[in-house]
């Protein structure tokens, strides 16, 4: 009996569906003449900006009533509105204000509020308001909802951004994946590089065709070009087999040729012949052999100025340039970290969930003050670091929330060098102080130049250490080789993680 109750209650409950209103407003009167206003609703109140934004993480409200006058002058309230606005993406922000001027009005509207609301409004005017942010609201939720699901459809879901940068890039992402053009990926460690490519491959006219991903600096020129092209028997010392080539094996499908800036001359050579005979010839071998692949390259250099420099052949740069996609970096973008922290978070969980049953604990959720401050950083290896700093929070992390000061020990707070495109700063170097009074007294220009030379160098890798956690990795971003760092972690002294060993 009782039980058919509650069914009762809860469906009566979803018809209905008790609306959250959040208050931010300190002063008393005017909550409580919401309060009234909004009879049936669920009022909730807080009087500072900061207990604002910890209330709407996660969008829990479906109006919030904002009394700018909270935010101090009318910048700082703007400023307040788009925070609240990027931490609760589907939450409806009306400006809930004792005198609003017009002016202030039509910027708050331009900065995403809904509707201003007068606090001397009569309350059906008021009730009314509300009710219509509601529906706008849902509204908005659905279309999210929608939109999120023809990108499903699309395969382009995993890629997550709603800035408008990410917009371009999506859209241009699917026109482009329904060609069969070359496509150059230029972007910043950690960008998303790898993940475009490969969703170009899967919505693409070839995704039932293989997808062969490969990093073009992890072998030498002469190993790199029978990867590549295949080799027969006995082409070289060590060819025992013949040896098909990832070209071959990509038949009918797309080669991702990552980190094609660091081919060399004769490898771009053959790869130029390659794009434009759409034929291969394997090491050793004197007959070609016809392929039909799509090409999709990656880059973090910039590869016009290596053109410049006479390292990258200008035609085979224009071959592959056919459709050149820019990735942003994500600072340009800082108003998707809320989305990426949500996804990151979600996937982790899940993954945790997987591993150790449905008892794991992992934090699926982070403060919005948390969010600000990841939101303050400049994220040098973007993305990706991202990832590894949502993970260590997580494990530092003793709750359900990852909370502002779980990212205490993370580095991001320390001032971060103007690094270059695809650069490795990540702190800043103070260089020895030189006393050029001293110059010839011992030490020579060469003696001080190798000095500073190597502050920097070992600088610049413990900090490339301390991101990556991974010397390969960290290798790749400072541009040098793998044998290269260990043989520099060993004479510097430093651990796979940048801390100094014995
Ligand atoms: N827009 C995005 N939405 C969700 N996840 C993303 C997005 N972009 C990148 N990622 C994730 O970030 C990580 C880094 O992406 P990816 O490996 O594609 O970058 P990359 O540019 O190839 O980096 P690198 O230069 O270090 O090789 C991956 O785990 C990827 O899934
Ligand atoms: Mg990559």
């Amino acid at each position: 009996m009782s039980r058919q109750l509650d069914r009762v209650r809860y469906a009566a409950d979803v018809e209905t569906s008790v609306r959250h209103v959040l208050v931010v407003d300190a002063d008393p009167t005017g909550v409580a003449y919401a309060n009234t206003s909004l009879a049936g609703m669920e009022v909730e109140a807080v009087a500072t900006p900061v207990a604002a934004l910890e209330r709407v993480v996660g969008s829990p409200f479906d109006v919030v009533l904002f009394d700018p006058s909270l935010g101090g002058d009318d910048d700082d309230a703007l400023g307040l509105l788009h925070r609240l606005r990027t931490v609760a993406p589907d939450t409806v922000v009306v400006i809930w204000s004792e005198q609003p001027t017009v002016s202030f009005a039509v910027r708050a509207m331009r900065a995403g509020a809904l509707d201003v609301l007068k606090k001397t409004a009569a309350g059906a005017e008021i009730r009314s308001v509300v009710d219509r942010a509601i529906s706008h609201g849902a509204l908005a939720r659905e279309v999210r909802r929608l939109r999120g699901e023809v990108e499903r459809a699309r395969g382009l879901g995993e890629i997550v951004g709603e800035s408008s940068l990410m917009r371009q890039l999506l859209a241009m992402i699917d026109r482009v994946a329904a060609s069969d053009a070359t496509v150059l990926i230029v972007g910043e460690s950690g960008t998303g590089k790898e993940l475009l490519a490969r969703t170009i491959h899967r919505v693409g006219p070839r995704k039932d065709g293989p997808f062969v991903a490969f990093d073009c600096s992890a072998l030498a020129p002469s190993l790199l070009e029978a990867e590549l092209f295949g080799h027969e028997k006995g082409a070289f010392t060590g060819a025992g087999r013949a040896r098909r080539g990832l070209f071959r094996e990509a038949n009918g499908g797309t080669i991702f040729l990552d980190e094609i800036g660091d081919i060399d001359a004769s490898v771009q050579n053959k790869l130029l012949r390659v794009l434009q005979e759409r034929e291969i010839k394997p090491v050793g071998g004197d007959r070609p052999v016809a392929i039909d692949v799509r090409v999709v390259a990656a880059t973090n250099k910039d590869l016009k100025a290596l053109v410049a420099r006479g390292q990258f052949r200008e035609d085979l740069y224009w071959r592959l340039a056919v459709v050149p996609i820019q990735v942003p970096p994500l600072r340009e973008r800082k108003e998707d970290i809320p989305l990426l922290a949500a996804h990151i978070l979600a996937r982790r969980r899940g993954a945790a969930k997987s591993f150790a049953g449905s008892e794991a604990r992992y934090p699926g959720q982070i403060t919005a003050k948390a969010l600000a401050r990841l939101q303050q950083y400049r994220w040098p290896g973007n993305i990706r670091e991202l990832e590894n700093v949502l993970s260590r929070a997580a494990i530092l992390c003793d709750g359900e929330m990852i909370r502002s000061h779980d990212l205490d020990m993370l580095g991001l707070d320390r001032p971060v060098g103007t690094a270059p495109a695809g650069g490795a700063e990540v702190d800043r170097v103070e260089l020895p102080t030189i006393d050029l009074e001293r110059l010839g007294d011992g030490e020579g220009l060469k003696d001080i130049t190798d000095r500073a030379v190597r502050t920097v160098e070992r600088a610049a890798i413990a900090a490339a250490l301390r991101r990556e956690r991974n010397p390969a990795t960290a290798a790749r971003r400072l541009g040098i080789s793998r044998a290269s760092i260990y043989t520099k972690m060993k004479a510097y002294g430093l651990g796979a993680d940048g801390s100094p060993v014995e």
